[in-house]
């Protein structure tokens, strides 16, 4: 719940990206401009071993050229244009950097792709990164300015065995999966379903907060669904409209 009590917290899904291109600096600016409580942003390694923001498992979508992340460097993406106004690939670094130098208290969710075909590099990165800009052991879950996520329940155990006080979300879209023992098994701090699944399972927040987790919904873009999540009392909610999602709750 928000600090003012007005409903979950709003988290930029890839930055403002029903506005500007998924994954870009001026997306997440405009998403921290519209008020945005949390920016999320998935992660994959390029085969020199960087960490950058980008959804898929290639650049053809996203960007001006094509092939498979973990394939090529990160200086061979940083040559492409993402989004069509000549930016280049987002590191996390720099997302990180940009969350830091914003005067507020925006939290960072960052997603791990594909991690189990890495044995466990992506998190171990992704924890090195966090612990170079002093974020991987918080005072505490709620002061966390980072929050890892994955559909991965082995990533997000990785995850809470070498930073136990990072909060983390396990992700999924079955509700017998994280209705069941599996967030309590890799100890994460809350769980995610689809916006899907929280409408056919409503019972799943209640379920989560009895055993002390918060639920992070995504990607909730109507505004019947937000009402939803509102009445439900779910923590966050992934949209890709943070500015009209914030002027929804704030109504
Ligand atoms: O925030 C979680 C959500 O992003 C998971 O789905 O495919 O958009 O990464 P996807
Ligand atoms: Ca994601």
């Amino acid at each position: 719940m928000s600090a003012d009590g007005r409903g979950p917290l709003v988290v930029a899904h890839r930055g403002a990206s029903a506005a500007l291109p998924e994954h870009t600096l001026a997306a997440y600016q405009l998403a921290l401009e519209q008020g945005a409580d949390g920016l999320e942003c998935d992660v994959r390694l390029t085969r020199d071993g960087h960490l950058v923001c980008v959804h898929d498992r290639t650049v053809d979508r996203t960007s001006s050229g094509s092939g498979v992340v973990s394939e090529m460097t990160l200086r061979h993406l940083s040559e492409l244009d993402f989004g069509g106004n000549g930016e280049p690939v987002l590191t996390l670094a720099e997302l990180i950097t940009l969350v830091l130098d914003f005067t507020g208290p925006t939290k960072l969710f960052i997603e791990t792709k594909h991690p189990v075909r890495y044995g466990g590099l992506v998190e171990s990165k992704v924890l090195a990164e966090l612990a170079r800009f002093g974020l991987s052991a918080p005072a505490s879950a709620d002061h966390s300015r980072a929050v890892v996520m994955s559909f991965s329940a082995t990533a997000v155990w990785r995850i809470r065995r070498s930073a136990p006080l990072l909060p983390t979300v396990l992700l999924g879209e079955s509700s017998r999966y994280l209705g069941g023992s599996a967030a309590t098994t890799v100890g994460a701090t809350a769980v995610g379903p689809s916006i899907k699944t929280l409408r056919e399972h409503p019972e799943l927040v209640d379920r989560a907060a009895a055993s002390g987790r918060a639920t992070y919904c995504w990607t909730v873009d109507e505004r019947a669904d937000v009402e939803l999540c509102r009445e439900l009392g779910v923590g966050w909610i992934a949209t890709n409209h943070p500015g009209r999602t914030k002027e929804w709750l704030a109504g």
